[in-house]
């Protein structure tokens, strides 16, 4: 996502987080990001193209190598062969965040780069190798060309914010976090975190990804964020790629179509990276 969508995500998960997971972010960030996980989230593509953590630029993404709209899916060995990638990322950084042999600095990096990439996994574009993630397709946005990766990222996004949310993303957060409570989500929030999947039986929930990280299956992998990726890759064979060449698609109806999948993912993923933080920090799942 651009710096809209990954801080509206942080913005959403600080409204969920339970009391010792509060703390530690609010602490560990300070006053450099406002205590907050909606400034903080955006600092992982700013030293991405930066020397010093230009290794951290594939831990982005992970390219699913498969043949989408006909097929879609996420193996970690096939896609994540050399492990390092976004899956792999997700799990070395959930271990350093609550590491105490690490110092603040390092554990404050490990958050944010969790911050970032709890948010990009929900990006479905992030999740496919098709097109270097959709960088190499020419489409049309409002009039100008762009990429369709970066329609996905920024483009969409940047023509809803103005009209619809006074173009703040406190807004934004504020009314994605009304649907989870008590609006259209409501009765899929729980879904969103439970991890449950047919092919991953053995572990089904944030908690049983934790115990499985404190005792790691011989495979090392973790569930959830398989499920999530998973998630955003369907959505490559479901509607990403549906459209005819030449239309806009910010004016037609890909823009109508798919609007509501992308606040649909930043709100999960958003709720998914305070359900994960709560139970590294205070062992819960459940809402607070
Ligand atoms: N580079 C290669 N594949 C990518 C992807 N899926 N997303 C972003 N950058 C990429
Ligand atoms: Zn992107
Ligand atoms: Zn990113």
């Amino acid at each position: 996502w651009g710096a809209s969508g990954h801080q509206t995500v942080g913005y959403v998960a600080m409204q969920f987080l339970s009391p010792k997971a509060l703390e530690f972010v609010q602490t560990s960030l300070g006053s450099t990001y406002s205590h907050s996980l909606g400034p903080a989230a955006t600092w992982a593509d700013e030293v991405r193209s930066q020397s010093a953590y230009s290794w951290s630029s594939v831990l982005h993404y992970v390219d699913a190598e498969d043949d989408p709209p006909d097929s879609c899916s996420v193996e970690e060995s096939r896609d994540c062969a050399d492990g390092r990638c976004i899956l792999t990322a997700i799990a070395n950084y959930t271990s350093r965040v609550v590491d105490t042999s690490l110092s603040d600095t390092q554990r404050q990096e490990a958050l944010k780069f969790l911050d970032h990439f709890v948010g990009d996994i929900g990006q479905p574009l992030h999740v496919e190798a098709r097109a270097v993630g959709g960088n190499t397709i020419s489409v049309q946005c409002n009039g100008a060309t762009t990429n369709l990766h970066a329609l996905w990222d920024s483009g969409m996004i940047n023509r809803l914010l103005p009209g619809t949310y006074n173009n703040s993303v406190t807004n934004w957060a504020n009314t994605l976090v009304n649907r989870i409570k008590s609006g259209p989500y409501s009765s899929l929030a729980e879904s969103w975190i439970s991890c449950s999947s047919t092919t991953e039986p053995a572990r089904r929930s944030v908690e049983d990804d934790m115990l499985a990280l404190l005792h790691p299956r011989a495979d090392g992998t973790l569930a959830c964020p398989l499920v999530w990726a998973r998630d955003s890759n369907l959505l490559d064979c479901s509607t990403v790629f549906d459209y005819t060449t030449g239309e806009d698609l910010c004016t037609s109806s890909y823009y109508t179509r798919n609007i509501p999948l992308i606040e649909t993912q930043i709100a999960k993923q958003g709720f998914r990276l305070a359900a994960w933080l709560n139970v590294l920090f205070d062992g819960v799942t459940s809402l607070p």
